[in-house]
């Protein structure tokens, strides 16, 4: 028997949403999925939370919610040049970067303090500091829910790119990651040419010998410096991707804002435009309207200075996009999902 309840979500989104769950379901342990296939039929539809790091919730949410609750990462392979380590998909990402470390299994640590679940590091691709879950990535373990069957799926299953994956594009409520596995290199080299990085004394001084939890955290310093804490001021993060534009158009807009930012990628065929930049000639960095705003420190991240609903945030949403579009020519695509419809937010 399952127990489904009423849940308040208020406090399972970081961007601290008021938010009403008809049925809500704690998945602690993988017996519990053959029931849970039979009883996700009964529900207009399913949506999978991890830490609510990276939604946009409506007030009310009529589909059954699978709040993940599995946890640990344990050792599972290894050979002489690389380790496997598997993550279960309840385990706080910042965690299991932590504990790797500790055991000596490294590469994450660019990825230190990204908050939300390790269960929806895939979904998003999560990235940061010049490092993406990818490049580590070796399968994970998914339970498709309508089928009601395990599946593994290797990188080629994933089609990861950036901030993007298989999993933004499928059936909704299909798909519930049970766990992560990431093929960890036994040869370890520091990844620290992102700008921010480079720049960080502690790396900086270290040179050449820089070790591992120097990277971790130095990432951490620069993430707490910037970014502002979930847990003090409601965010998503990067509340916009940073939009990719081809080398000509790039060129075209570098003659008429001279100072734009934007790093080369596929050898250069393209461009990725700092999108905080624009949002901030833009006058928008630390501007409110309402009680949502960009933040003073990061203008990619949208903050709720205190009780505002999804429909607050995509008005705040709209006028940024539509200014930058109207400046630039840029469209900016929203990184966060959205979950419920904010339409039932105008009533
Ligand atoms: N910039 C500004 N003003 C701003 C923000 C940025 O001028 O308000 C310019 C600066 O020139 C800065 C450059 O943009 O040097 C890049 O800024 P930053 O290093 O903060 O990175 P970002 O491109 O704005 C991305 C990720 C972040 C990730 C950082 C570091 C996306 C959508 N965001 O931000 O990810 O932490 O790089 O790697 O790709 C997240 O996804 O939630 C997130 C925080």
């Amino acid at each position: 028997m399952l127990h489904i309840t009423e849940q308040d979500l208020t406090h399972h989104n970081t961007l601290g949403l008021k938010s009403q769950a008809r049925a809500f379901l704690r998945l602690e342990s993988l017996d519990m999925l053959d029931a849970l296939s039979d009883v996700a039929a009964r529900y207009p539809g399913v949506v999978v939370l991890g830490g609510g790091s990276n939604v946009v919730l409506a007030s009310q949410i009529d589909e059954l919610v699978i709040h993940v609750e599995t946890r640990g990462a344990d050792l599972v392979d290894q050979d002489p040049d690389a380790v496997i380590v598997e993550v279960q998909a309840g385990e706080p990402w910042h965690h299991f970067v932590a504990s790797c470390m500790e055991q000596g299994w490294n590469g994450l640590e660019n990825l230190a303090l990204i908050p939300g679940s390790a269960g929806a590091a895939p979904i998003q691709n999560i990235g940061a500091y010049g490092v993406e879950q990818n490049q580590y990535f070796h399968s994970l373990v998914a339970w498709d829910i309508r089928h009601g069957r395990r599946v593994e799926m290797g990188p080629a299953d994933c089609l990861f790119a950036y901030r993007d994956s298989f999993f933004k594009h499928a059936e909704a409520g299909r798909w519930l990651i049970l766990a992560v596995r990431y093929r960890l290199p036994r040869a370890w080299r520091a990844q620290v040419s992102y700008p921010d990085l480079a720049r960080h004394a502690g790396i900086a001084m270290a040179g050449a010998a820089v070790a591992p939890r120097q990277v971790f955290d130095a990432v951490c310093e620069i993430r707490r410096a910037k970014l502002p804490d979930p847990a003090e001021l409601a965010n998503v993060g990067s509340f916009f991707k940073n939009p990719l534009v081809s080398a000509k158009a790039y060129r075209e807009l570098r003659g008429l804002h001279p100072g734009i930012v934007g790093y080369p990628v596929e050898e250069g065929k393209r461009y990725k435009l700092a999108a905080g930049w624009m949002i901030e000639r833009c006058g928008w960095k630390g501007r409110r309207l309402g009680s949502v705003g960009m933040h003073e420190r990061q203008s990619l991240v949208l903050v709720n200075h205190g009780g505002a609903t999804a429909r607050d945030i995509q008005v705040l949403a709209d006028v940024v996009r539509a200014e930058v579009a109207t400046r630039f020519g840029v469209h900016l695509e929203q990184e966060p999902v959205e979950i419920g419809t904010a339409a039932s937010e105008q009533a």
